[in-house]
């Protein structure tokens, strides 16, 4: 299930840039299977995925540089079109006989937002308008373009911003069409794809998810299949995909320790239900707030909630014996992170789990490894998980004991699943659900003086918390209408007890974290 055959191929050739999974992401939303590898992946491999196009990224170099990254030269005789994207585009001309040259202060240096003047005969801006906005982040500038290749559009500052040998297919842009801030940029790579690369569009999650589960059930066979299910997206799908396949052959241990959000382990238990698989819902939260009480500190927390996950899951491993496949639910964005080095992203946080050491199996399964995060939710919808739980938002393993601030006890878990639900409702009432990346509430142990009616009260503050991220290594918090948080301020005082000030968080990441805790 590594390598997808039968589909069309594109390959994305990673020269280190920031958006490169946003290209691969671009593309297969075309309707095109693509992978991104690095860009010293041998030609022999190369060749033998029988690309229909090549892509090279952008990345942080400058080609003219000594040790930048460079394309293997037998890359341009393989006759398979190519197109480069900003360091892509320089490398283009660097290699085939142009020249690249720092920009001078003021000239063709481009940072931002430019508007760009198209040759709307090139097949890439073909059926576009001849004027657009593009996201343009180049210090470099092709002073030469090679022989063979034509200057298909420019900018008032650049004259060469993308070039095009349509003879043998290569072309070269130097802004970025897989952001969103380029116009028509979408509609660029599609061009690229189905009028010079031959796409035909054979990526469709239905075809995948049909495909995905005749060939677990072949590698499967009659074998056994454990699967740690935490709630989130990921391991639901995989959940979803497996008992689609094998069905009773697949036992879910779901542990609920008592952290999640209000009536959120229900939730994941009825999604289950249609399918006619082990479903172990463990209810732990006695032995978690156990564990818990008294404790104040936050990464204790975390240890102590991965260390109890462990032991729960080997306890429930034991009951069920010997299997023969561990399921998990890597994605495609971790398998780009850990594999392909340059562009690597250091994840500071594993989720709760981890693999127990006792759970005896022969082989782990990732059946999402080559799938994207909406493609994931794609697949969820394909296999009729309902839609709370395929847009759900990520959620920290250590769930909600990382959100209460202080000691963890179930009156002040009660209190935060009130608030923290009547936020979630009310902010999807206003229609901002997608408008952020995060958001929940955060009961601080912080009290303070209200009054309410003719009394005083001295009761907890809680926070609201809402970001925008790509990445959730870096974050911006939400602008959320006044309106919007009015009501739920009105909402929570009135309907939660022993909260009587509610706050909201309106620091970026960094330098906060998310979480507060
Ligand atoms: P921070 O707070 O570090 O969070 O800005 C970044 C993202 O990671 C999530 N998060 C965690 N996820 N185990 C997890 O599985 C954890 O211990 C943990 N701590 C934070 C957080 O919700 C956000 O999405």
């Amino acid at each position: 299930m590594e390598h997808q055959t039968g589909h069309q191929t594109v390959l994305v050739l990673d020269f280190g840039g920031q958006y490169n999974q946003l290209i691969a992401r671009r593309v297969r939303e075309c309707g095109v299977y693509c992978e991104v590898l690095p860009y010293s992946t041998p030609l022999a491999e190369i060749r033998g995925r029988a690309p229909i196009g090549i892509i090279f990224t952008g990345g942080p170099h400058s080609v003219y540089a000594p040790g930048a990254p460079q394309a293997d030269p037998a890359l341009f005789a393989l006759g398979v079109p190519i197109l480069g994207i900003c360091y892509g585009c320089q490398l283009l001309a660097h290699s085939l006989g142009g020249q690249v040259t720092p920009a001078q202060e003021d000239s063709a240096r481009e940072y931002g937002k430019t508007v760009t003047a198209f040759d709307t005969d090139c097949a890439l801006f073909a059926g576009l308008p001849a004027e657009g906005v593009t996201w343009m982040s180049h210090g470099d500038y092709m002073a030469r373009i090679p022989a063979g290749f034509r200057l298909t559009a420019h900018s008032s500052a650049c004259p060469n911003v993308a070039i095009a040998d349509e003879a043998r297919r290569f072309y070269g842009v130097q802004f970025h069409p897989e952001v969103n801030h380029t116009e028509h940029g979408t509609q660029m790579l599609r061009n690229f794809l189905y009028q010079v690369c031959g796409a035909v569009g054979d990526w469709t999650m239905e075809d995948y998810c049909k495909a995905t589960v005749a060939a677990l059930r072949e590698k499967i066979g009659s074998g056994k299949v454990l699967l740690a299910l935490s709630g989130g997206v990921d391991s639901s799908v995989a959940a979803a995909l497996l008992a689609e396949a094998v069905g009773s052959q697949l036992t879910c241990v779901f542990v609920d320790h008592g952290l999640m959000r209000k009536n959120e382990g229900d939730e994941v238990e009825a999604a289950f239900a249609k399918w006619d698989i082990h479903f172990v819902r463990v209810n732990a939260a006695e032995r978690f707030l156990g564990r818990l009480a008294g404790v104040t500190e936050p990464e204790r927390k975390r240890k102590i909630i991965g260390e109890e996950f462990i032991r729960v899951f080997e306890e429930e491993g034991e009951k069920i014996g010997q299997v023969d496949y561990l399921v998990q639910g890597t994605i495609y964005p971790d398998v780009i992170e850990s594999g392909l080095g340059d562009a690597a992203v250091i994840k500071s946080h594993h989720n709760v789990g981890g693999l127990p050491d006792t759970v005896d199996f022969k082989e782990i399964i990732e059946p999402l490894r080559m799938l994207f995060k909406d493609e994931v939710r794609q697949l969820g919808r394909e296999l009729g998980l309902p839609e709370y739980l395929v847009m759900r938002q990520p959620f920290p393993g250590p769930g909600l004991a990382i959100r209460v601030i202080g000691e963890v006890t179930p009156e002040k878990l009660a209190i935060l699943r009130e608030a923290d639900a009547i936020f979630r409702e009310e902010v999807a009432a206003a229609g901002q659900e997608y408008a952020m990346n995060q958001y929940f509430a955060v009961l601080t142990d912080m009290r303070s003086v209200g009054v309410m009616g003719d009394s005083r009260t001295y009761d907890y503050t809680l926070a609201l918390r809402g970001v925008t991220t790509t990445d959730f290594m870096t974050a911006d918090w939400a602008r959320l209408p006044y309106e919007l948080l009015d009501r739920v301020s009105v909402r929570i005082v009135n309907e939660v007890g022993h909260i009587n000030r509610v706050v909201y968080d309106i620091t970026s990441k960094p330098p906060a974290t998310i979480e507060w805790e």
